[in-house]
């Protein structure tokens, strides 16, 4: 006999297979920022968040090996035990100097820091008032906070005002992110600013896939002139791992104190602090600086290619490419024959995207080249006669 709650999952997996909604784990080994082998078979890689390719730096190997060397492999404790070092403080002092905050405070994981600081500032009595597109995360973060939980049509800032000017809460947030994960377009910074500042509310931005990637020395585009808060990441440009929350001096001391993913778990192992370190100097040289000019480049000649061969990019201005197909089954089968072809290239379906937007969500890095990008397109070419057959 099984029981109601083994029935319960049973149930729910067999909707999950039979929408076409099945997520399953590969094996992946990545042999560059642009390659990967997947069953012995070679890919062109336009699936990793490593925009920048520092995943595979001497550098960041380095600092991982350095740190770990002098450090350990564990820092033993939460931070507010024994898990903080001296070396660690010195990192957030550098990391809040780049991107132009008083205060930085390193987490786990920038999924822990995105519910950390929902759930630190929002709670019963609060309203947050979130972008329909916005990282799970924060979603996660807004239920855990018990708050009114507001949620604005995509970068609509006319229904955004809307809801602020209704709510009779005196305490609210409002959250976005910069560069959304799978549309990679824009959040309208500058209104968003405006209209918590005219509503009383606190902004907070998600600079997830805007750090290392965008801004000048790639600070991202969040700064303390267009909000309150914000979240950095180091898993996805910055080739290493970990979230980061940046915000004044005050806030800071704020989160030490109420964050609970940053109270109750072990501080980052040094080998991940040893690469953030040595990512945010490599980020800022001028290196760096013509590989993010390539980078915007080579996506703008992506972008108007996939469009011009018919394809719905969406509102994209970024490396993050949406090729949005509709339907889920459909998707599944685009990015299986882009397999064929030798690229790589996964179908995003609900629920991380809304019902009917299944889609290809390619990303481009640094390392990729013209002639990458030419294979993708040729591939995406032969694809829509095949599927027009
Ligand atoms: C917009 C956004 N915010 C936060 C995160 C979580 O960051 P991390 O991968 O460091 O946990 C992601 C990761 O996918 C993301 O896309």
């Amino acid at each position: 006999m099984s029981s109601p709650m083994e029935r319960m999952i049973r149930e729910r997996m067999e909707v999950i297979r039979s929408k076409g909604r099945l997520r399953t784990l590969r094996a992946v080994r990545r042999v560059s920022p642009r390659e990967c082998v997947i069953d012995g078979k070679k890919l062109i890689d336009f699936s990793s968040n490593d925009y920048m390719g520092l995943s595979m730096r001497p550098e960041l190997i380095r600092g991982a090996v350095e740190w770990t060397e002098r450090f350990g492999t564990s820092c033993g404790a939460s931070r507010l035990i024994s898990g903080t070092s001296g070396a660690c403080l010195e990192l957030e002092e550098k990391i809040a100097a780049w991107k132009g905050f008083e205060g930085a405070l390193i987490l786990s994981s920038g999924y822990a820091a995105n519910v950390g600081i929902v759930s630190a500032l929002a709670g019963r009595g609060s309203a947050v008032f979130a972008d329909k597109l916005n990282h799970a995360s924060i979603n996660t973060g807004c239920l855990l906070s018990q708050a009114e939980f507001r949620r604005y049509r995509h970068s609509d800032t006319g229904h955004l005002e809307k809801l602020l000017a209704m709510s009779q809460i005196p305490e609210k947030l409002v959250a976005s992110d910069t560069v959304f994960s799978m549309d990679g377009d824009l959040a309208p910074l500058s209104e968003l600013f405006r209209l918590s500042r005219e509503h009383g509310a606190m902004l907070f931005l998600d600079d997830a896939h805007g750090t290392g990637v965008t801004g000048v020395r790639g600070k991202g585009l969040a700064s303390p002139e267009n909000c309150d808060v914000a979240l950095a990441t180091f898993s996805k440009a910055m080739g290493a791992f970990g979230g980061c929350i940046l915000c004044s001096r005050e806030l800071r001391e704020y989160f030490i104190n109420v964050c609970s993913p940053f109270i109750f778990s072990t501080g980052m192992p040094p080998s991940t602090l040893g690469a953030i370190s040595a990512a945010v100097d490599l980020i800022q040289t001028p290196e760096m600086e013509e590989a993010r000019s390539h980078l915007h480049a080579l996506s703008g000649i992506a972008r108007d290619a996939i469009r011009s061969l018919g394809f719905d990019c969406g509102s994209s201005e970024t490396m993050i490419l949406p090729v949005i197909i509709g339907d889920a089954t459909k998707t599944l089968e685009f990015s299986r024959r882009l397999y064929e072809k030798g690229i790589l290239a996964l179908a995003v379906r609900p629920p991380t995207v809304p019902d009917g937007t299944s889609r290809i969500r390619v990303s481009l890095n640094a390392d990729h080249t013209r002639e990458d990008v030419q294979r993708l397109i040729d591939a995406l070419a032969e694809i829509k006669k095949e599927t027009a057959e």
